[in-house]
C-alpha cells in the first residue's frame, strides 16, 4: 500500500532576524521531515522579510540558511510578495507574523479573505475594537482560512484554544482570571526579595525582560492586550476601554514621559508595601480578571500559599471557573514567554493552520500535493 503524498503548504515568515522569528526558523528546520511523515504535511518556506531584508524562492528557502538568501528589502519586491499574498495561489499558505507591527496587522483581514491561513505571535489585531475583532473571526469562518494566535497569551500554554472549546460545546466562562505579565511577576519578585524597586527595574531592563519602553510593562498596557484577548476568547464582548486598569506604577501612566524621576518615591512605597504584605503572610500579585461583572488589572496581596503567590517569576498561571467547573476550576500554567517557547507555540498554531488547509485541500480547490 503506498503512503499518501504530503499536503505541500506555503509558509511566509514575517519578523525573519527578530528573537521569536529566529527561533521559528530553526524549529521549522528541524521538524520538516518528522512532519511530513507524521503529520501528512510538507511545509515550506516560500518567502520571508523583515524591516530590512527579503528572500521569496518558489522552490522554498532552507529556514536554517536564510540570512544568504536575504537581499535589502525594496518596495517592488515587497509589493510583489504582499500582492501574491492578496489572491488565493494554487499551493494553501499560511502567514506567519512575529512582529509587533500594526502595519503587518492590518493586513490580516486581505489574507483571511483570499483563503491564506494566518499565525500572529503579534497581539495587536486582536486588540482592537470588538467589531474588528469580529470581523477578523468571521473572515476566518467564511473563508476556511485558520486564523491562530494561542502565543499572545502565555506563549506556549495553551489556554485560548481550550477556552474556544468550552464555549463551543456550550459551557459557559463565568470568570477567567491569571498572572500573565513575565516582566512584572519578575519585578514582583525580586521586591518580594528584597531589592529596591529601581535596582529591581533596572536588572529586568539588562534581562531584556522588558519592553523597550519599559512604561509599557508599568502602565500594565501589555497585560491590558492579553486580557483583552483572553477575556474576548472566554466570550466576554469586551472593548480595550472597558478594561479597568491600576498600573503597577501610578507615574508611568500620569507622567508618562517623566515616571523615571519618580523612582525615588516608589523605592520609599514599595517598601512599605513589601514590608506589610510580609507582616501578614501576604504576596503582591498583579492580577488580571474577567466576568460578568467586567475586566480589570489589579495589584492584589494574596495569602502566600494561594497558587497566584507561589507562582515563580517567569510562569503564567491562569485559572478558568465554568458554569461546570465551579467548585474546582481548571488551571492552565507554564513558562509565559522567552523565544524558544514562544516559537515552539508559534509551530503549534502553524501545523493546526496547515492540517486544517490539507483538510480542505481535496474537496475541489485543486490545490498542489508535495512531489513524491
Ligand atoms: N519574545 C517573547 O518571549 C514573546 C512571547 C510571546 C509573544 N511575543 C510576541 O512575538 C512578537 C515578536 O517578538 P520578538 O521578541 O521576536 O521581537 P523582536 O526580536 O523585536 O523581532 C521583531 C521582528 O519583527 C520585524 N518587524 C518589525 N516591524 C516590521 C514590519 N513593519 N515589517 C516587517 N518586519 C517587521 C523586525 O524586523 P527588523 O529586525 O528588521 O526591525 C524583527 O525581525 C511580538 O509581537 C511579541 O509581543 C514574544
Amino acid at each position: 500500500m503506498s503512503l499518501p503524498v504530503p499536503q505541500r503548504i506555503d509558509l511566509v515568515l514575517i519578523g525573519t532576524r527578530g528573537q521569536v522569528g529566529s527561533a521559528l526558523r530553526h524549529r521549522l528546520a528541524r521538524q520538516a521531515a518528522r512532519l511530513r511523515e507524521a503529520a501528512g504535511i510538507d511545509l515550506r518556506l516560500l518567502a520571508t522579510f523583515d524591516r530590512r531584508g527579503i528572500a521569496w524562492d518558489l522552490a522554498g528557502l532552507d529556514p536554517d540558511d536564510v540570512d544568504a538568501r536575504l537581499a535589502p528589502r525594496d518596495t517592488v519586491a515587497l509589493r510583489s510578495l504582499l500582492g501574491h499574498l492578496t489572491r488565493a495561489g494554487d499551493t494553501p499558505t499560511v502567514v506567519i507574523d512575529c512582529t509587533a507591527s500594526d502595519e503587518i496587522a492590518d493586513r490580516y483581514a486581505e489574507w483571511l479573505a483570499a483563503g491564506h491561513g494566518v499565525v500572529a505571535a503579534n497581539k495587536r489585531a486582536n486588540a482592537r475594537g470588538l467589531a474588528q475583532w469580529r470581523t477578523l473571526q468571521a473572515l476566518s469562518v467564511r473563508h476556511g482560512a485558520p486564523y491562530r494566535y494561542e502565543t499572545t497569551v502565555g506563549a506556549a500554554i495553551p489556554i485560548l484554544g481550550p477556552l474556544r472549546d468550552i464555549g463551543l460545546r456550550g459551557e459557559r466562562v463565568r470568570r477567567v482570571s491569571g498572572v500573565l505579565s513575565g516582566s512584572l511577576s519578575y519585578l514582583l519578585e525580586r521586591l518580594h526579595a528584597g531589592e529596591a524597586f529601581s535596582d529591581a527595574l533596572g536588572g529586568a531592563e539588562r534581562l531584556g525582560y522588558t519592553e523597550p519602553d519599559p512604561g509599557e510593562d508599568l502602565r500594565a498596557d501589555d497585560l491590558a492586550r492579553k486580557l483583552l484577548v483572553l477575556a474576548r476568547e472566554a466570550g466576554f464582548a469586551l472593548e480595550p476601554a472597558g478594561i479597568r486598569v491600576e498600573p503597577f506604577i501610578a507615574s508611568a501612566q500620569a507622567e508618562p514621559g517623566n515616571w523615571r524621576a519618580r523612582l525615588a518615591d516608589e523605592d520609599a512605597l514599595w517598601r512599605g508595601r513589601i514590608a506589610q504584605a510580609r507582616s501578614l503572610g501576604r504576596r503582591w500579585v498583579m492580577l488580571a480578571e474577567a466576568d460578568a461583572a467586567g475586566a480589570r488589572i489589579s495589584l492584589q496581596a494574596l495569602p502566600e500559599d494561594s497558587p497566584f503567590a507561589a507562582l515563580p517569576a517567569g510562569q503564567n498561571l491562569v485559572r478558568v471557573e465554568t458554569e461546570l467547573q465551579a467548585e474546582r476550576p481548571l488551571w492552565l500554567g507554564g513558562p509565559g514567554a522567552g523565544p524558544e517557547v514562544t516559537a515552539a507555540g508559534v509551530l503549534s498554531d502553524v501545523i493546526d493552520a496547515a492540517r486544517t488547509l490539507a483538510a480542505a485541500a481535496p474537496a475541489g480547490r485543486g490545490w498542489r500535493r508535495a512531489a513524491a
